[in-house]
């Protein structure tokens, strides 16, 4: 079997390791050779080279360098990129992996290719088509040839729109197989600082990434304001994503307890994560590991494409209702948030499931 695994962005680099431990498991007794394509997305070493250093992925064969631009430069950039590399070097599937820009460029040029389309995390939806991850989801799933699913309800809209369902497979959580494989691996960031106590303090976890929250410089500002009125005595620890690094300064807010910090590596982050008192995000898969690590978990987005995490898991969906804000910080303070779940299969296993079904795939159609 012969597999490209196409990463561009953060979280895909946390996907992917999954499914490269599970192929060295199974390389004890079949082969599977496979391929890394980086499209370069993300490039800073905080937002890239660390992550392959802790979570064992190797160096990329191919390093497609597109990173910066808008979406479409960064689309049709990678498109081209891939096209050359394919032109040279013909795989059996490429696997794709959640809903960034290089998911939906990759998919699209190995499609015309013939290969086989394989979305891992396939079928979730947040009904929200202004945001550019749902459009690369929609257009990704209309060319996967096989999916994969982490939730039934995924599953489930995938049939209802039109999908086989042969070609759906529900697995579980990619994400949860490398949170789960590493947990005993984080670490905590002040280590060697004079806020090695950490520990011993409440604090809350924020991260800010979506254009909706962070290029409306008011809304960021009253945001924040907010935060840190409800939240007496609570330090916050904010790793600041690129994106959100320009207008956070144009807010002007300095206080002691926000306390900005680089992008973090896996593993000081969900050590902080671990830690925390609750999580205020707008991230998808922060919601997943904070539901894993049984973190209460605030989210600022009117909709969200894991509701699995909200009906099952610590998450809730507040919007931009800072009310609501203000509200459920006050429950994280008194230690009453509602009770939660796992999952069902975020269990640590889906990588191995994944590779399972690949080589069920490649024998039945050989
Ligand atoms: C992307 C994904 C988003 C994911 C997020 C995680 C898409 C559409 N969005 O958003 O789903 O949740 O990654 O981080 O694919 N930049 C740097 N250094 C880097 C990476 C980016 O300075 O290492 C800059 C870029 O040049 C750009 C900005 O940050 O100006 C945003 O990066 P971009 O890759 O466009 O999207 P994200 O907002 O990171």
């Amino acid at each position: 079997m012969y597999i490209h695994f196409i990463v561009g962005a953060r979280p895909n680099f946390v996907k992917i390791s999954s499914l490269i431990h599970a192929i060295k498991n199974y390389n004890q007794e079949k082969t599977v050779n496979f391929k890394l394509i980086h499209t370069g997305q993300h490039y800073d070493y905080n937002m890239n080279t660390i992550f392959f250093k802790e979570l064992g992925i190797p160096e990329p064969d191919y390093f497609l360098n597109c990173g910066g631009g808008s979406q479409t430069t960064q689309i049709s950039k990678i498109m081209l990129e891939y096209e050359k590399v394919l032109d040279a070097d013909l795989p059996q599937y490429c696997v794709v992996v959640g809903d960034v820009n290089s998911t939906v460029a990759c998919a699209v040029v190995a499609k015309n290719f013939k290969i086989k389309v394989v979305h891992v995390e396939a079928g979730i939806r947040s009904g929200d088509i202004t945001m550019p991850e749902e459009v690369n989801r929609i257009l990704t799933d209309s060319i996967t040839d096989l999916f994969f699913t982490t939730t039934l309800k995924a599953s489930n809209l995938l049939i209802n729109t039109g999908v086989e369902p042969s070609r759906i497979h529900f697995v579980g959580n990619t994400m949860i197989d490398t949170l789960l494989r590493f947990k005993n691996d984080f670490r905590n960031p002040f280590e060697n600082t004079e806020r090695k106590s950490i520990t011993e303090d409440k604090f809350l976890v924020l991260t800010l990434h979506r254009p909706s929250n962070v290029d409306d410089l008011q809304w960021l500002k009253s945001c924040l304001l907010e935060i840190l009125d409800s939240t007496k005595n609570v330090n916050i620890f904010f790793p600041v994503h690129p994106r959100t690094r320009k207008n956070l300064e144009l807010t002007g807010i300095k206080s002691d307890r926000l306390i900005l910090l680089e992008p973090l590596g896996y593993f000081e982050f969900n050590f902080l994560v671990g830690n925390s008192i609750g999580v205020i995000t707008d991230s998808g898969g922060i919601t997943e590991e904070a539901t894993v690590l049984k973190i209460p978990c605030i989210t600022l987005r009117d909709s969200t494409e894991r509701p699995e995490t909200v009906t099952v898991g610590t998450n809730v969906l507040i919007g931009s209702d800072l009310t609501l804000l203000r509200k459920f910080l006050a429950k994280i303070l008194n230690n009453n948030w509602k009770k939660s779940d796992i999952p069902k299969y975020w269990d640590g296993k889906t990588g191995d499931r994944i590779i399972d079904i690949l080589f069920k795939d490649l024998n039945e159609n050989k």
